[in-house]
């Protein structure tokens, strides 16, 4: 598609494009929706991104890290639910040392084999992703967040860049993840013209999981004056993508489901196939407070 086919599409949505994205959802993967274990294990992280309620520098967040012990009674519990896929999540957090992680993928893969292991943990070295695999992994999440070096800087107080990012992603890669990238819709200081770019980065990475949710504003971060992102432009850029990527995972975020109560029906309509659902128990994970009013 053109940049004007998509500025025209992403305004008005053009002729049933939420239609469309369904039908293309439906022939591939038919009415199926897939249910994935969503485990945060630990909200600590080091980095400092200026959108995000975990950031080194929100000193309000009560922290909490899950032992293996406990992360394996969260898959048991996603075993019972005949989950089929285990999302490990946390911010950046160096407690989990290589040894750490692989000891606890070994342990999920060991008593769950028929499980899929993914990752969302943020920015390795390769060996480590290496490491990750060898012990059991399968997928990696890591959104690359908007592959415009001035709008990445801007939102990393200048001190990350993209490159690393997408360096990242181009290991992961190479060792045989499935990944799955992104972008916030609505992110401060995001343009039109930038959300075409990452349309067409994404068109080129063909990750197989494309993850796009609002974004949301968080009390506890410099942006805290900053708007939501908007449902309808979400909506249209996950059809977007469903249009561009027949075969990809595209979850109907748990963000998308905090803007707008019905935003996981709504996503459903646009085509996405992907709900992730928590498994950590609440009383452990209420602090994984990546923006306000996350629900469950
Ligand atoms: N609103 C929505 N999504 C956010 N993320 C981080 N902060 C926010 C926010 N305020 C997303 C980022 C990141 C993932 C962990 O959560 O895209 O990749
Ligand atoms: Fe950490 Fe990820 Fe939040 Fe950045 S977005 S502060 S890396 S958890």
């Amino acid at each position: 598609m053109t940049c004007e086919e998509l500025k025209e599409l992403l305004a008005t949505g053009g002729e049933n494009l939420f239609a469309r994205a369904r039908a293309i959802k439906s022939q591939v993967f038919g009415d199926e929706i897939f249910f994935r274990g969503l485990i945060q294990f630990s909200n600590h992280c080091k980095q400092n991104c200026l959108y995000c309620g975990l950031r080194s520098g929100n000193k309000k967040l009560q922290r909490y890290r899950l032992s293996k012990e406990e992360i394996l009674s969260c898959c048991e519990e996603g075993g019972k639910r005949n989950f089929k896929t285990f999302v490990l999540q946390s911010g950046e957090d160096d407690y989990y040392t290589t040894e750490k992680m692989t000891d606890i993928i070994q342990a999920i893969h060991r008593q769950f084999p028929n499980c899929v292991i993914t990752l969302s943990i943020g920015e390795k070295d390769a060996k480590a992703y290496q490491a990750y695999y060898d012990a059991g992994a399968r997928r990696f999440l890591l959104r690359h967040e908007t592959i415009n070096p001035g709008h990445y800087s801007k939102l990393h107080s200048g001190k990350r860049k993209i490159e690393t990012r997408t360096e990242c992603l181009k290991q992961l890669r190479k060792i045989g993840f499935q990944i799955g990238s992104g972008i916030m819709v609505g992110s401060p200081y995001q343009t039109m013209d930038n959300i075409i770019e990452d349309i067409y980065f994404i068109e080129k990475l063909k990750p197989e999981m494309i993850a796009v949710g609002p974004y949301l504003t968080c009390k506890d971060t410099p942006f805290k004056n900053r708007k939501n992102g908007d449902l309808k432009l979400t909506l249209r850029l996950l059809a977007i993508f469903r249009l561009m990527h027949p075969n990809a995972f595209i979850p109907a975020t748990t963000a998308l489901a905090a803007l707008d109560p019905g935003g996981r029906e709504k996503g459903a309509l646009a085509g996405t196939n992907v709900i992730m659902l928590n498994l950590t128990p609440q009383e452990l994970c209420k602090n994984y407070r990546i923006y306000d009013n996350m629900e469950g």
